[in-house]
């Protein structure tokens, strides 16, 4: 199942991590040791324990409308092809022939009737089955003994959520709902937005990489503590400039004084299978129904209510373990490619039957704060590189995440935080240490 080199080092029985190596944790204590972030051997039980272990996003149906559609995508380092097929089922496949391993296509997305392999020319159906072995019969070639294979490595799960796409190596993974778990009211509020509670990616994704480990970034998309010290200089400008952007409810304008205040209401979430979570409905939800796009807002909350309505026009955002997260308008995922580099891909939405000014104003708005140009990635991203570097300076053992541990409520299973507390970053490392260490204890 795994296409890591058998060569690969592995953990001895002494040298295997334990939890009280990696976490330290007690009532008042949460704590995470360097080498979670820094160790190759870390990294490769990652891929292993909790990659192939759990559901892992692989993208969204929007992305493969029709049958014969194609994106690729990656479960931690293994390269994944998501197609849809002719019965509209959505398949994911290991992209790699199973003649000698060639990856099958390189294209982010597509459209085929079948994956022509380009080194030997195996055929396969969009459903990843072998259709041809290229010259089987002659001089050479495949006896009548020759054991086919079927086709290509088929994921055992693959289940979606409101279009967004799961698929698991793990055959015994719980039922992706029950996985999701609370995490799901996100999603459903940031769809329910639309009016036809779809979202739709069309814009091409902007990509980066960084030169730092991947939970930096899963930690991060819930992080409401780091805004306004990360983001100084964005938050300097918009005090004094305004949003020249129009208002579409991404990173508002107004004092520096108005925007702690926004970033210090509401609640966050440690959800059980290691989802976190911000809340945040917004305290002006009449605001909306004037100007522009009333009568867009006004459909929205006819259809939901006034109380749903201020939910649904707040801010939320969720990163779900391991590899995804929504914030603002955009599905965000992030892709292990080493300890220290990781991948990030921002796909900005469209809400479905919205107003086509009111979508693309949103896009300019992402654009404004979260493309290559833009005044807000970059600062994370230069602050996941400085954390990487930062922990070179192994005198010092361990990070701390016990912000707002002493007022997290237990709910339903389900840790409830104050407003930038640092539930959600401590729901990541309670799953983490579930799936790597606990298990083997
Ligand atoms: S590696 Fe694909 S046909 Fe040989
Ligand atoms: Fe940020």
């Amino acid at each position: 199942m795994n296409n890591q080199p058998e060569a690969r080092v592995r953990f001895t029985r002494q040298e295997e991590p334990r939890s009280a190596q990696i976490l330290q944790r007690d009532e008042r204590t949460f704590r995470v040791h360097t080498s979670a972030y820094t160790d190759e051997r870390v990294f490769r039980e990652e891929m292993d324990k909790v990659f192939a272990k759990t559901w892992v996003y692989v993208g969204h149906a929007s992305e493969i409308p029709k049958a014969g559609d194609f994106k690729t995508s990656h479960i931690g380092l293994q390269p994944v092809v998501v197609s849809r097929g002719e019965d509209d089922t959505i398949h994911v496949f290991v992209n790699r022939c199973v003649h000698r391993g060639a990856v099958l296509t390189r294209d982010a997305r597509g459209n085929a009737t079948e994956f022509n392999c380009p080194y030997h020319g195996w055929v396969y159906g969009i459903d990843g089955r072998l259709i041809a072995v290229s010259e089987r019969r002659e001089p050479g070639g495949y006896s009548e003994n020759f054991r086919q294979p079927e086709g290509l490595f088929r994921l055992p799960r693959v289940a979606t959520y409101r279009g967004f796409i799961f698929a698991s190596f793990n055959a015994d993974a719980p039922g992706l709902e029950a996985f999701l778990g609370r995490a799901r009211s996100v999603i459903d509020r940031k769809l329910n937005l639309a009016p036809g509670g779809e979202i739709v990616l069309r814009s091409r994704p902007f990509v980066v990489r960084y030169q730092g480990n991947w939970k930096f970034q899963a930690e991060n998309i819930v992080d409401a503590y780091h805004f306004l010290h990360t983001h100084k200089g964005f938050v300097n400008l918009q005090a004094r400039f305004g949003d020249t952007t129009g208002d579409f409810g991404v990173h508002k304008g107004g004092s520096v004084k108005e925007m702690r205040k926004l970033r210090f209401q509401g609640a966050t979430w440690s959800c059980a299978h290691g989802h976190g979570m911000l809340e945040n409905p917004s305290s002006h939800p009449e605001t909306y129904l004037e100007g522009e796009f009333s009568s867009f807002y006004e459909g929205i909350r006819r259809t939901h209510g006034d109380e749903e309505f201020a939910w649904l026009v707040g801010k939320g955002a969720v990163s779900i373990f391991p590899n995804v997260g929504m914030i603002h308008q955009q599905i965000r995922t992030w892709r292990p490619i080493a300890p220290d580099v990781t991948e990030v891909t921002i796909y900005p939405y469209e809400l479905k039957d919205a107003p086509d000014a009111y979508n693309e104003g949103m896009l300019r708005s992402q654009e404004r704060f979260y493309g290559p140009a833009g005044h807000g990635a970059a600062d994370d991203v230069d602050i996941f590189s400085r954390n990487q570097q930062g922990l070179l300076g192994s005198a010092v053992d361990w990070l701390i995440l016990e912000r707002g541990l002493d007022t997290d409520e237990l709910v339903d299973g389900d840790w409830r935080g104050l407003p930038a507390s640092e539930a959600p970053q401590r729901a990541l490392w309670r799953a983490w240490a579930r799936l790597m260490c606990e298990e083997q204890t």
